[in-house]
């Protein structure tokens, strides 16, 4: 492995030192290229931009490889649980039996918010959006808690603010859910464990007693398992680089849940529910969509297909797959955009287009369906992902800190006019 590379301009060479990651990643370190060469390097969407070194996860795109900590999707997806990946992802190692047992204890007494944020939800109109919802009310966390903006928080203090967001971000989600049904709130009970709570809180009513099917909370543990983190996705890219401002978490997990709405990003998992019930209410026809997404003229694209680092199968999306069909059946659920859903992957695999741009399913192509066979509205579906995500964001944003990096202040190439001079309105 060389460790520089050369860089020839303008009849000078400049020497770059090659960093290799432990899975031989290999990147050209430009930190220094602008003070030596007064040249800067330009990437839109940082498509060859890498923004850090981490630790957390590692993904292969061309091998369709994802681990935690060192750990494959496929062993955490099936042997551990959320919270457990949740504790790995943030300290860094599979907790002892002791440690987990704390850290879930410590999560179940701080799922509680404030009385006074129930106003909040009675401030929004009935349809409100609930990522709108969740992110604004993420963010007004910090001003209940001032003391988590201090950039000169102790580790105590970050610790805390931790655990108060895993806890209470369930509370906020499945409460907005309850906002936007008009049903009454349901408080969580530090009886159950964070994804029975989660459902219980979603789904209970304070009438009757709510038992969550065990089916169900194993396919959704797993759901927020295969969400848990991504590297440095749009989100999580965001996540750090409000961070790196000294922003405090809860703004900084805020900021991420706002990326994480695009339909381009998280929200894709909403808008391939609606893509699908498009096609059904259309009369079915799959081809004529894989069409509509490869006419350059349509903006209609195929939601759930490609990925920005994926150029083969998404491990997650196999794994929701597999998982889908497991809990339709136990369920004895049969839903038709199931079956649209697996129509149109069969067509986009083996159509020329998808298959040179190396377009496959992602983890939204298959999730929506889970979601909807739980009782999961369509407008929840990227809050679910947010809840999945939120251990990895916070890790990252830790990491971040941990690593005292700079400001995150990205370069331009100035493309506008060149000095002029002003002119009065009389003279325009
Ligand atoms: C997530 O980064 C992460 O890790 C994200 C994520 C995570 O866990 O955090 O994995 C979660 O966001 C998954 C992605 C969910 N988004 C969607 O499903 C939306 C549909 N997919 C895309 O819009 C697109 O594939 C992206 C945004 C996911 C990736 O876009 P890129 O890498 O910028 O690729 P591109 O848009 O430049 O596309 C390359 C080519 C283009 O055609 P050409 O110009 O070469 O002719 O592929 C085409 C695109 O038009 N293309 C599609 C397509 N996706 C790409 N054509 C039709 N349908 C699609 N879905």
């Amino acid at each position: 492995m060389t460790n520089t590379a050369t860089l020839n301009f303008n009849d000078k060479s400049y020497e770059l030192p090659v960093v290799t990651g432990s899975e031989n990643e290999q990147a050209i370190d430009i930190q220094k290229l602008r003070a030596d060469s007064e040249l800067i390097t330009l990437d839109s969407g940082y498509k060859n931009t890498g923004a850090t070194t981490s630790e957390i996860t590692f993904l292969d795109g061309e091998k369709g490889i994802l681990r935690y900590r060192g750990y494959p999707i496929e062993q955490l997806a099936e042997k551990s649980s959320f919270i457990e990946v949740a504790y790995l992802l943030i300290y860094g190692e599979l907790p002892k039996k002791a440690q987990l047992e704390k850290f879930q204890n410590d999560i179940t007494r701080h799922t509680l918010i404030h009385e006074d944020m129930k106003r909040f939800y009675e401030a929004y109109p009935a349809k409100a959006h609930p990522m709108g919802v969740v992110a604004s009310i993420t963010c007004s966390l910090s001003t209940f808690y001032p003391e988590s903006q201090q950039p000169n928080r102790s580790a105590e203090e970050i610790e805390l603010t931790i655990v108060r967001l895993l806890a209470k971000f369930s509370t906020i989600a499945a409460w907005a859910y309850k906002n936007s049904v008009g049903h009454p709130v349901m408080y969580p009970k530090n009886s159950l464990h964070y994804v029975e709570n989660f459902l219980h809180m979603m789904f209970g009513m304070p009438t009757e007693n709510f038992d969550a099917d065990p089916v169900i909370v194993n396919a959704l543990d797993k759901l927020l398992i295969l969400h848990a983190d991504h590297e440095q996705n749009c989100s999580t890219s965001t996540v750090r680089m409000v961070g790196s401002s000294q922003a405090n978490l809860y703004a900084s997990i805020s900021a991420g849940i706002c990326a994480l709405w695009g339909p381009l990003h998280g929200g894709a998992n909403q808008a391939v529910i609606e893509m699908l019930e498009q096609i059904k209410n259309d009369g079915g026809d799959v081809q004529k969509f894989i069409n509509k997404a490869k006419d350059k003229n349509d903006p209609f694209r195929l939601m759930g297909f490609g990925h920005r680092v994926y150029k083969n199968f998404d491990p997650r999306a196999s794994i929701i797959k597999d998982a889908c069909d497991q809990m339709l059946n136990k369920l004895g659920v049969s839903d038709p955009m199931l079956d649209i859903a697996k129509q149109l992957e069969e067509a986009a695999l083996n159509d020329p287009y998808f298959v040179e741009r190396k377009l496959y399913p992602n983890v939204d192509f298959y999730s929506g369906i889970i979601y909807r066979a739980m009782g999961i509205p369509t407008e929840m579906f990227t809050v679910m992902f947010a809840l999945g995500r939120l251990p990895g964001w916070i890790a990252q944003w830790k990491e971040m800190l941990g690593n005292k990096e700079p400001i995150s202040r990205p370069r331009q190439i100035y493309t506008g006019h060149t000095q002029r001079n002003y002119q009065n309105i009389a003279d325009r």
